[in-house]
């Protein structure tokens, strides 16, 4: 089963009828929101996965970026945090520790405290965070904000997965290695504050669903269409020369599956670029739907503060019969 038909699975609870709950299970959103009173609101948010690099601090600070990343995607800043980690007997608690250390010091970065944890044993390491944000009521960007006109906006390069497996098989320059876990371990801060500066329609972020599966996700729970130029996507360095080589993790190939049918693809695509759209992505960035007229005034913001590549990647429109179009 792939990833996203599994995360439908979470989302397909009956709907919580609560005054309080802005945002719920139903539309697949990158947190919970839950309204305290007129001004404030809690996001709520758990991520956490497998190691995705050989340092233990380096994997601790990504996987803590990453979850960090959905309080960001919903307009909101981080305020607590706590720990989640499966560890196994057999590996030394140094390793743990370090791990620990490297979320530790993201969560620091992002002005917020880790308050505790729980861990069990397991065969494989796990580690994230389940993290609690703050936003107020009515400055909630939610993924079912996208809006027919709409430009969309991607703050982080793509390709994350392709890199991370042509490592494992020693065919990635160390360089562009280097640079593909420092676009994982930074922070979407920079890209949330510039949303919240401008104004913005919706946003979601891209992780492990791939660049078109949370798309898909955003134009369901928006009831729009959204049309990606293929020509104007960020990528990361060699991933296009990669995945024509054919280092595509199998992810991308189950969340390729899991869309068909939703995405309508150009006759010429080049099959590389249809792997990019498709790569799960660790930590990716945020994809932002936003009025036209504002689209300059955030780039402008990303120009200023934003350290990895961003681009204007598309537009929204009605909806047809299929979620996301491939141009
Ligand atoms: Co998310
Ligand atoms: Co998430
Ligand atoms: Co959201």
């Amino acid at each position: 089963m792939s990833p996203l038909a599994l995360a439908q699975v979470l989302c397909s609870l009956p709907k919580v009828d609560n005054e309080n709950l802005l945002v719920g299970l139903d539309t697949c959103d990158d947190a919970a929101v839950y309204k305290l009173n007129d001004s404030q609101a809690v996001i709520l948010t758990l991520d956490f996965f497998t190691p995705v690099t050989d340092d233990p601090f380096t994997f601790g600070q990504i996987a803590a970026a990453n979850a960090l990343s959905d309080v960001y995607a919903m307009g909101g800043s981080p305020l607590a945090a706590l720990n989640i980690a499966c560890f196994p007997d057999c590996l030394s608690p140094e390793i743990l520790r370090q791990i620990i250390r490297g979320g530790a010091e993201k969560v620091q970065e992002a002005g917020a405290i880790i308050v505790g944890g729980h861990t069990i044993a397991d065969k494989e390491p796990k580690y994230g965070l389940s993290v609690l944000g703050l936003v107020h009521p009515e400055k909630v960007i939610a993924n079912s904000g996208a809006k027919p006109g709409d430009c969309l906006v991607l703050t982080k390069p793509l390709g994350s997965g392709i890199i991370n497996t042509a490592f494992k098989g020693g065919l990635v320059s160390e360089e562009a290695y280097r640079r593909c876990v420092q676009v994982m371990s930074y922070l979407n801060k920079d890209a949330g504050q510039a949303m919240l500066k401008v104004g913005v329609s919706g946003c979601t972020d891209i992780t492990g669903f791939g660049f078109l599966g949370h798309a898909s996700e955003m134009a369901a729970a928006s009831s729009v269409t959204l049309e990606i130029w293929s020509d104007k996507l960020p990528v990361m360095d060699e991933s296009l020369e990669l995945a024509k080589m054919g280092m595509v993790p199998g992810g991308a190939y189950r969340n390729r599956d899991y869309l068909e049918g939703k995405v309508k693809w150009s006759q010429d695509i080049p099959l590389e670029i249809q792997d990019i759209l498709c790569d799960p992505q660790t930590s990716g960035g945020l994809l932002i739907a936003l009025p036209e007229n504002k689209a300059d005034r955030l780039l402008e913001e990303l120009a200023q503060t934003n350290k990895t590549p961003y681009a204007l990647v598309g537009r929204v429109i009605e909806q047809k019969s299929y979620l996301v179009e491939v141009k």
